[in-house]
């Protein structure tokens, strides 16, 4: 591995540009490409971010040889294909969350990545900020006594409109909706905390576009835990997570980019930790992946690719739940 490790962004789209915000905050990374489906928009990203290799093509980022890892920022339909493309051009890859669509992409996905021997791993950025990993030492430690119940809600208000109908968010061909965009974090939340559910029921409020615009879901698991999950991309709603056990609870406000957290043991005082990003809070997934491909891991223990799919496949049960199916996809 080079002392600086070479980062590119395939899609130079809204997060795109979050994402080198934070790679240029880290010193032993650069960005040293950025490829879009359109080489005016590469040349753009690229002078905005001071980035030497511009490609017009995916294929062509994919074979750049001076690339070590590729970031991919496309909408969700299109992960799987291009994330694939990289792997099997010899690139690790730390793809945007959903890691897909539905199991049956990332099943396909995280055997291509097995197959070639190169790195995978989902953006599941919150799972790697301080707050978190102060919350899984203290779940570690059993601070709060045995996890049983948790909640979780995350859900946001943006006004359907003509223009935003066929963007990422509200298109059914986008594969829009609540669940999939921010609905995931909740999932992921209760799977760190968890495991996988044995037991899955959701209900979803399904828009004029067609895609789940509001959605709950309730997770039991093997020892009679229980999760009790929100999301919305048509109303503001807490986006707070609690978890509870038998001797205490945790309490993380704004969970998704949480900054503190407040830990509560029955008859003693509350305690509550502040733990500012260094950045806007992406930079430690980057750093996961680098610490990873440093110790020549194909995975991260933190995100491993096996629960990424189980995320996934309760995704799928819920949706299957409320009849919502996607047309098929457009190719990339
Ligand atoms: N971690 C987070 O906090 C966070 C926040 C927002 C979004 N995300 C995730 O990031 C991914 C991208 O989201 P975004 O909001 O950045 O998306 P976006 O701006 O709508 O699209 C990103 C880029 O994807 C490329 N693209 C390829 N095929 C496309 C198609 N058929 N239609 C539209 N764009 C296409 C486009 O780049 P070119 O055409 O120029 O190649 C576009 O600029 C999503 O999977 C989302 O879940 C994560």
């Amino acid at each position: 591995m080079p002392e600086k490790m070479r980062w590119s962004i395939l899609g130079p789209g809204g997060i795109a540009h979050k994402f080198a915000d934070a790679l240029k905050a880290i010193s032993d990374a650069e960005i040293i490409a950025i490829g879009s489906r359109d080489l005016q928009r590469a040349n753009t990203f690229a002078d905005t971010f001071d980035v030497p290799h511009r490609h017009g093509s995916y294929v062509e980022l994919a074979n750049n040889p001076e690339v070590d890892v590729i970031y991919i920022a496309t909408p969700h339909p299109f992960h799987k294909a291009c994330a694939m493309l990289c792997l099997e051009a010899g690139k690790s890859v730390l793809c945007e969350k959903p890691i897909t669509v539905d199991a049956e992409q990332a099943e396909e996905l995280i055997a291509c990545a097995r197959e070639h021997k190169q790195f995978l791993m989902e953006a599941m950025w919150t799972r790697f900020i301080p707050v978190m990993v102060k919350v899984r030492e203290w779940l570690a430690d059993g601070v709060i006594g045995e996890p049983r119940m948790l909640t979780a809600d995350f859900g946001n208000r943006v006004v359907l409109t003509p223009e935003n109908r066929k963007g990422r968010l509200f298109a059914l061909e986008l594969a829009g909706g609540a669940m999939l965009d921010i609905g995931v974090y909740t999932v992921s939340l209760a799977s760190m905390v968890f495991g996988a559910p044995t037991k899955i029921t959701s209900l979803a409020h399904i828009g004029e576009t067609g895609v789940d615009e509001q959605a709950a879901v309730l997770l039991r698991y093997d020892a009679g835990q229980i999760a009790s999950l929100s999301c919305a991309i048509t109303t503001r709603t807490s986006q707070d997570a609690r978890i509870f056990g038998t001797k205490g609870s945790i309490h993380i406000p704004n969970f998704p980019r949480a900054t503190s957290a407040t830990l509560e043991i029955s008859g003693k005082e509350p305690v509550q930790i502040e733990m500012p990003f260094i950045g806007n809070g992406f930079e430690y997934q980057i750093l996961e992946v680098m610490r990873c491909l440093r110790a020549g891991k194909l995975e991260s223990d933190v995100m491993p690719l096996d629960e990424s799919l189980a995320i996934v496949k309760t995704m799928d049960v819920a949706r299957a739940q409320w009849g919502l199916e996607y047309p098929p996809f457009s190719p990339v």
